[in-house]
This record gives structure tokens, sequence and C-alpha cells, in this order.
């Protein structure tokens, strides 16, 4: 009998040693886990920018080169260069190289993959107008979308000199500076960005009602040509709003995330979330409701 007592007791002591360890492997496994998190994250932004700053850089390098043999339409009014195409093939092989189990959607090549967590979104050059005539507004635009939300966003501006870039629930930054909306509270000492997009040129609905509605109430109004660097600049104030129709996503998945990142608000033109699809509108709290109303 006393031989079997200690028997089990070894047993039960033997259970709560192992229950002990298999609880100290947990919480070294959640730390583990926390930390390479975090590492990931600062290695994927230091990754992005490092990337997006070095594709601002072929555009740089090719725009005063460029000429009409260079260009391809997709549409009359929709247009490629070959430096769209370079750019976009540049940024793809860089993140397979990276992360070779990510899915990748380019507005150039389409979407490859589809079974990872993470997809990578990009448009080479957001601006593609601006870029073919000489012109300083237009931007290289990624970013990274994880489990169906878009988390990390870049815009990269290179003859502006102007790295926009945010991270969910960490804030939004221009040149590694933290970045706001405007505190614009009223119509008429406000500034706002638009666009005409090409794919709608031979639409019915081609912005032109909203802007003779919208345009006599403000102070300005600017079209820059690229959708990337509007909400960028609604996200740093240098804009007090921005709305646009038959945007694609993208045109404004980094813009979408830098503006809410800067404490902006988005929407459809119904004050909805079903962007870009249905429209966008960006703006501070002020302006954003102000604006749907006169996009409703
Ligand atoms: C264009 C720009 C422009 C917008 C067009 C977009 P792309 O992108 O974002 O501002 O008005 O609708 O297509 O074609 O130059 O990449
Ligand atoms: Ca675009
Ligand atoms: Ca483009």
């Amino acid at each position: 009998m006393y031989n079997c007592y200690c028997i089990l007791s070894a047993a039960y002591q033997n259970v709560f040693e192992n229950l002990y360890l298999f609880k100290c492997i947990l919480i070294c496994h959640n730390r583990l886990n926390k930390y390479n998190n975090n590492k990931c994250g600062a290695d994927l932004i230091s990754f992005l920018k490092d990337l997006i700053i070095r594709a601002g850089n072929i555009c740089l390098e090719e725009q005063n080169n460029i000429t009409d043999k260079d260009l391809e339409f997709k549409t009359p009014k929709d247009l490629v260069t070959i430096t769209d195409k370079k750019v976009e093939l540049f940024i793809i092989q860089e993140i397979k190289t990276k992360y070779p189990q990510h899915d990748i959607l380019g507005e150039e090549t389409g979407r490859s993959g589809n079974s990872s967590r993470f997809l990578w979104i990009i448009d080479p050059i957001d601006g593609t107008t601006s870029y073919f005539h000489g012109q300083p507004f237009y931007a290289v635009s990624i970013a990274l979308e994880k489990d169906g939300q878009i988390i990390l966003g870049a815009v990269y501006a290179p003859v502006l000199g102007q790295l926009f870039h945010g991270q969910i629930d960490k804030g939004a930054f221009l040149n590694d500076v933290p970045i706001n909306v405007s505190d614009t509270k009223h119509l008429t000492d406000a500034v706002m960005g638009t666009g005409f997009a090409c794919l709608r040129s031979d639409l019915k609905n081609n912005n032109l009602v909203h802007f003779n509605t919208i345009v006599p109430q403000l102070r300005d109004i600017r079209r820059y040509g690229s959708a990337a660097i509007d909400l960028c600049y609604v996200a740093c104030g240098k804009l007090d709003g921005f709305w646009e129709i038959n945007l694609n996503i993208y045109d404004i998945a980094a813009g979408a995330l830098i503006v809410q990142e800067a404490g902006g608000n988005l929407s459809d033109f119904s004050g909805n979330t079903d962007y870009p699809e249905k429209g966008i509108v960006a703006a501070n709290s002020y302006l954003h409701p102000l604006l749907i109303k006169m996009l409703k």
C-alpha cells in the first residue's frame, strides 16, 4: 500500500512538473511571438520605405527621356508608359525576393497568388498623365493588406521629395515627421482636391455636376492628377478635403490608411465604407459631413 502511495505521489509530482514546464514553454512562446511580430513590423516598414524610394528614383531617372514611342493607351485617355511597367516589375521582384509567400496586386500586371494572409497593392505611377507631361505631381503608391485589412501604406512623390507612410494604429508621417489633418471648419476657408478619372471620361456621371456644386462654396480647388497625393495632402493638412469617383483600390489603398492614421474621416459618397466603388471622400471631421451632404 505504501509503495502504491509512493508511485502515485511520484506520478502526480511528475504531472505537476510537466504542467509547470508546459506553462513556461507557453509563456516563452508568446513572448517570442510578440517579439517577432514587433520585429516583423519594423522590418516591413524599412523594407517598404527603401523599396518605394528606389522605385521613385527609377521614375525620376526616366521622366525627362520619355517620348511618344514609350507610351501606350489602355483607352484613349488612359495612358501607360514603359516606366509604369518597369517600376511595377521592379517592385514585384523585390517583394517576391523578400516575401515569396505573399500575394501581389499590381495595376499593370493584375493579381498573383491567392493563398497568403498578406496582399501587396501597387500603383507604380499614380498620375501617369502628369508624369508623361513632365509635371511633378505623381507618386508611387504601395500598401500592404493583412487578413483583408490595410496595415501599412506608403506614397512617394519623388520630384517633390515627399515620402508619406502610415501604419495601422501607429500614425501617419511625412518624411518621418508625424502629420495630422487640418482643423479648418468652414467651407469658405477650405482648399480641396478632386479628380476626373480617365476611366469615366465617357460616362454620364463624370464629376462635373459635383464640381459645379462644391467649388463655389470653397476658397479654392486643386486638381493634382494623383489620387494618392490628394489623399496624402488631406492627411497632412495641405488640402482640407478630397473627393473622386471611379477610382480603383490601387489608387487609394495606401493614401486611405494614411488619411485615417492622420485623424481624417474617410467614406464613400453616402458616408458608408463602400469606397472606392461608390466614390471616395476624405476630409477632417468638420468638413467631411458637409462634403457628404453636397455629394449625396
Ligand atoms: C489616376 C490618378 C488620377 C485620377 C485617375 C487615376 P493613374 O491614376 O489617380 O488622379 O483622377 O482617375 O486613374 O492612371 O495615373 O495611375
Ligand atoms: Ca492610379
Ligand atoms: Ca498608375
